[in-house]
């Protein structure tokens, strides 16, 4: 009968009965990095099933932004806020959004002292598999390009990459520098490795975009990838197997990132108050391809 009248239920009143919105909110720090594209995907794949929708910011990782984006969201009695970044929060922020009764997951970062469920990769074990890798080819002087200090899955990985280089005697702990991880960011670290840091041989770079910064910085100054310096890059976003030369990096599982953490939101829709954080750790895998070789002398800038 309903469908003969052509009926459609009306939203407002199925979320009034309800208590829920059908709607899910997802906080990134950069829509331009590609990485965020494939997360994004798999939430949104995830909310489509479930019958909800996605509703995308963007952050800057700009606090007063990130702020103005969650109170947004709680207005519009989102069922569940999915962040990549916490860290422009601080600790009163982070309980009041805590306090609100709306399931947050955090995806790729730590677990925090609020009340917060995690879906991550094993930042930790992929900065080892790079640095473990990077060894085998013989590498001794590696440099891991980072990004801001409190970005705190960058900061696993480095301590990964240390974890494996402490492993050999003859390995100096890694040169670490920091900067924005973006393109920009990585073109310009890569360019301070090349003019102040001339004994490296290798570099680590936080994420696949800063990894094309920096090869963008090694063939401006006339030097070749992997000839004069290796680069591997983390994430493996799709655009890193047809970089030249195709990016060897550290695999995390972008798109069932984004699934699971719709999956834990939509589980807890109207428990409000009463859901448990949830913890889930998402394994990785080195790609190798063609940016890494063993190491020889670099030609001079
Ligand atoms: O902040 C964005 C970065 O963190 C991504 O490139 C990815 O590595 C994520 O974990």
């Amino acid at each position: 009968m309903a469908a003969k009248l052509n009926y459609r239920p009306n939203r407002v009143a199925r979320n009034l009965a309800t208590g829920r919105s059908h709607t899910i909110g997802l906080i990134v720090s950069d829509i331009r990095n590609p990485f965020f594209a494939e997360v994004a995907r798999g939430a949104e794949d995830a909310a489509c099933s479930a019958g909800c929708e996605l509703v995308l910011c963007n952050s800057d990782l700009d606090a007063a932004k990130q702020v103005r984006y969650i109170q947004s969201l709680l207005d519009k009695r989102v069922d569940g806020i999915l962040m990549h970044s916490v860290g422009g929060l601080d600790r009163p922020q982070q309980e009041n959004l805590s306090l609100s009764g709306i399931p947050v997951v955090l995806l790729n970062r730590p677990r925090s002292a609020s009340n917060f469920s995690t879906v991550t990769a094993d930042n930790d074990e992929g900065g080892f598999l790079a640095g473990e890798y990077l060894m085998k080819l013989g590498h001794r002087r590696i440099a891991y390009l980072s990004g801001p200090p409190d970005h705190g899955n960058m900061r696993d990985r480095g301590r990964g990459l240390i974890r494996a280089l402490a492993a050999d005697a003859e390995a100096n702990h890694p040169v670490i520098l920091r900067g924005p991880h973006n393109f920009r960011g990585g073109y310009d670290m890569g360019n301070l490795v090349l003019t102040r840091l001339p004994d490296i041989t290798a570099i680590f770079a936080a994420n696949d975009i800063v990894a094309f910064g920096v090869i963008r910085a090694i063939l401006e100054a006339g030097l070749s990838v992997p000839g004069d310096i290796s680069v591997i890059g983390f994430d493996n976003v799709e655009v890193s197997l047809i970089s030249h030369p195709p990016l060897t990096t550290v695999h995390q599982p972008k798109y069932e990132m984004g699934r699971a953490a719709v999956d834990m939101i939509v589980q807890s829709a109207g428990e409000q108050g009463t859901h448990l954080p949830e913890h889930r750790t998402l394994g990785v895998k080195l790609m190798e391809r063609e940016s890494c070789a063993p190491p020889r002398a670099r030609s001079t800038v």
